[in-house]
């Protein structure tokens, strides 16, 4: 079974309740049949962009989940408050959060199970810093990161794993497609070992950091990479499209 292509947009802390609404209102008309598409709004327009979107073949992702179901937790957000929302996938890991919230490969593990627990989609995010490329130490990092957040899954778990190398976040350096590929290739290796050929065959590894317009394609023409997720661009309605239409329009 070939995957099907993932694109979600991570809006960060971007975008009021009524500016989400008017952004999906507008992308609902255009979005591929071919390409699941997926947004992910902060916190606050969530409710909203779930009300939205009902009847519409558009996904709905948080940013960050906590890994306990209730309790005295001030400040944070339950799988289940998710899941009753209305979302399919939660973004975990992301870089932000490992870097500005000190997230911890421990931390991201109990989300990741916090999430599949309640029937969510963990997107897990990993990727090396720009000094760990360099030290030649990029596929130690993303096998550490990614194989501690799995530790304990089973292989009929559902999970969307992103690579985003942290030296390509918003900076507007794009990893060539055959850099990326190379990564994606080396994960899902490393989920065929643990997991089984089957396992491995139907997860989908999303490339992010500086996806545009026009690196899309190059980057969905590889083998490996079976979709992406985006930052800064996806914020206006119009680039987002040419993204999810990989530049054709
Ligand atoms: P940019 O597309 O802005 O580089 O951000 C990528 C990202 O962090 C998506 O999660």
């Amino acid at each position: 079974m070939p995957r099907r292509p993932l694109i979600a947009g991570n809006w960060k802390m971007y975008k009021t309740i009524s500016e989400a609404t008017s952004f999906v209102e507008e992308i609902i008309p255009d979005c591929p049949k071919g390409v699941e598409v997926a947004i992910a709004p902060p916190f606050t327009a969530l409710y909203a962009v779930s009300e939205r979107i009902k009847g519409s073949l558009l996904k709905l992702a948080a940013q960050d989940v906590f890994w306990e179901d209730e309790g005295a937790y001030t400040g944070e957000i339950s799988p289940i408050m998710l899941k009753d929302i209305g979302c399919d996938y939660v973004i975990i890991g992301h870089s932000e959060r490992r870097s500005y919230f000190f997230e911890d490969n421990e931390a991201v593990k109990k989300k990741v199970s916090a999430a599949i627990r309640v029937g969510l989609v963990p997107i897990l995010c990993v990727g090396e810093r720009v000094e760990q490329r360099k030290g030649g130490k990029t596929f130690e990092v993303v096998k550490e990161q990614m194989l501690s957040a799995l530790n304990g899954i089973s292989f009929t778990d559902k999970v969307v794993i992103a690579y985003e190398p942290v030296w390509a976040i918003g900076t507007g350096l794009t990893a060539t497609p055959e850099q990326a590929q190379e990564v994606h290739g080396y994960l899902r290796q490393l989920l065929r070992e643990e997991f089984g050929k089957e396992f491995s065959e139907s997860v989908r590894i999303l490339y992010g950091g500086s996806v545009k317009p026009e690196n899309i394609s190059g980057l969905m023409e590889k083998e490996d990479i079976d979709g992406a997720l985006v930052g800064g661009a996806s914020l206006k309605a119009s680039t987002f499209l040419k993204i999810v239409n990989y530049g054709r329009i």
